[in-house]
């Protein structure tokens, strides 16, 4: 499963980066304000220091608009993936944006039928939100779940992008359902280091370290 990072903040890019964890990056309109710099110029810097697929997001609502919003967008470098929601406009804009030879990435999913629409107006990645279904009492994973089994009937090639990722859990669990992706925050992939007896081992290596006066340098 690949890992790419859902954040604009590119010391944190960075940090992941550099340990050969990232293998691509994820933007919204949130995140972008989040950082407080400009659009155009953060997503180059990113692309600049990640070689894979970068996420950036159109801010229009008509299709129009939004094409001509992509088209800006992916002559920043050529690893953009154009970011459109699911919404007909977006869908409309994902087809055109497709057949020109530009990566979309169809974002706000919600749904099964949503992820099936995507896929057939060509989508390299579609994302669908886990952690904000989980907040209204709806399994997220098992959306995960219903689109890998769609996808994998028909043959469709677009990348299962889990986000609203919100844990360390929805990681291994995205993973063992056959997720091709998850994009999550820096905090939640760094978590997933933790483990409390990892931790309490540690603790009791030091005390010996400490009671038998061991030193290697
Ligand atoms: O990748 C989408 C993500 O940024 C949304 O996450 O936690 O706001 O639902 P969240």
């Amino acid at each position: 499963m690949k890992f790419f990072v859902d954040t604009a903040e590119i010391d944190q890019i960075k940090e992941l980066n550099d340990l050969g964890m990232v293998d691509g990056v994820t933007t919204n309109p949130s995140l972008i304000a989040k950082s407080g710099r400009d659009i155009l110029e953060v997503t180059k810097e990113i692309c600049d220091m990640v070689s894979g697929p970068v996420s950036a997001e159109v801010v229009a609502l008509d299709a129009e608009t939004m094409l001509a919003e992509g088209r800006k967008l992916a002559k920043i470098a050529d690893n953009i993936a154009v970011k459109v929601p699911l919404t007909w406009a977006g869908l409309q804009t994902c087809k055109a944006l497709s057949d020109e030879g530009t990566m979309v990435n169809v974002t706000l999913c919600f749904s099964a039928n949503q992820a099936l629409l995507a896929a057939k107006a060509g989508a390299t990645f579609i994302s669908p939100f886990i952690g904000r279904l989980d907040d209204i009492n709806i399994d997220g994973l098992e959306l995960i779940e219903d689109i890998r089994t769609i996808y994998d009937n028909y043959g469709f090639d677009t990348n299962i992008l889990a986000a609203s990722i919100r844990s360390a859990n929805h990681m291994s669990e995205c993973a063992k359902i056959g997720a091709d992706v998850c994009t999550a925050p820096p905090a939640v992939i760094k978590g997933m280091a933790n483990h409390v007896l990892t931790d309490k081992g540690l603790a009791g290596f030091m005390a010996d370290v400490e009671k038998a006066g061991i030193k290697i340098l």
